[in-house]
């Protein structure tokens, strides 16, 4: 009887201990595929580090949209740690860009311009370095989809990325909060740093 109520109790003594050593660490993200190569939507992004938000940004002055959009940058909380202390990326970082219509007329409103609730694309940029040959992938989601196929490494999403982006392939120089990371860390790549030398002289 002794022996059983002690198991008993070093049971529950387990199993508290489990549940508190469970909720003082936070889930850590990895990203996930279906057995055919798809990327799972990280459903929780929005609970991701917020990082900026551009306002018709375009990168061809040819490109005119016809209406106003908003895009919005997450990053999962690791990997945003991780680039505090060291102004580079860990394998598994994922970004969300969401991007929203532009409203104008609505409430009290009388001049500029607010999100709408309608999501029109999520597109991630993911770093697996074992998965992916150039250790980076693109996602496209639509608003709703939970799975998605990777772009081609092909696709001048990545060529862009590569030539222009200011750390290993993110637009970290439009990411308010860690561009002085950045800098203060020595992690721009060459290719950004002679990229705003030229600008700077013009
Ligand atoms: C001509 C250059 C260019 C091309 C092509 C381009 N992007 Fe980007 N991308 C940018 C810029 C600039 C930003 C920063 C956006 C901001 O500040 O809101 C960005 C940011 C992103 C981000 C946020 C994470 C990061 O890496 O900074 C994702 C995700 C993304 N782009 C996906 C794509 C996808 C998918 C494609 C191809 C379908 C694509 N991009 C093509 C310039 C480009």
């Amino acid at each position: 009887m002794k022996i059983a109520a002690f198991a008993v109790l070093t049971g529950t003594a387990l199993v508290l201990l489990a549940a508190l050593s469970h909720s003082a660490l936070p889930p850590t993200w990895a990203p996930e595929f279906t057995s055919d190569g798809q990327m799972k939507m990280p459903e929780n992004y929005r609970e991701w580090v917020y990082l900026s938000t551009g306002f018709d940004m375009s990168y061809n002055p040819a490109m005119r949209m016809g209406h106003h959009m908003f895009d919005n940058v997450f990053v999962n909380p690791e990997a945003y740690k991780k680039f505090a202390e060291t102004g580079t990326w860990p394998d598994k970082t994922t970004f969300v860009l969401e991007a929203r219509g532009a409203k104008d007329k609505g409430s009290i409103n009388q001049a500029g311009n607010y999100q709408g609730t309608d999501v029109m694309a999520r597109e991630v940029h993911v770093k697996d370095e074992a998965r992916f040959q150039g250790k980076w992938a693109f996602f496209p989601f639509d608003g709703q989809s939970k799975t998605a196929k990777m772009i081609p490494q092909t696709a001048d999403c990545y060529s862009c990325h590569a030539a222009h982006a200011a750390v290993d392939t993110t637009f970290v120089q439009f990411y308010p909060t860690l561009l002085p990371i950045a800098k203060s860390k020595g992690t721009l790549s060459a290719g950004y740093l002679k990229e705003a030398e030229g600008l700077a002289k013009k």
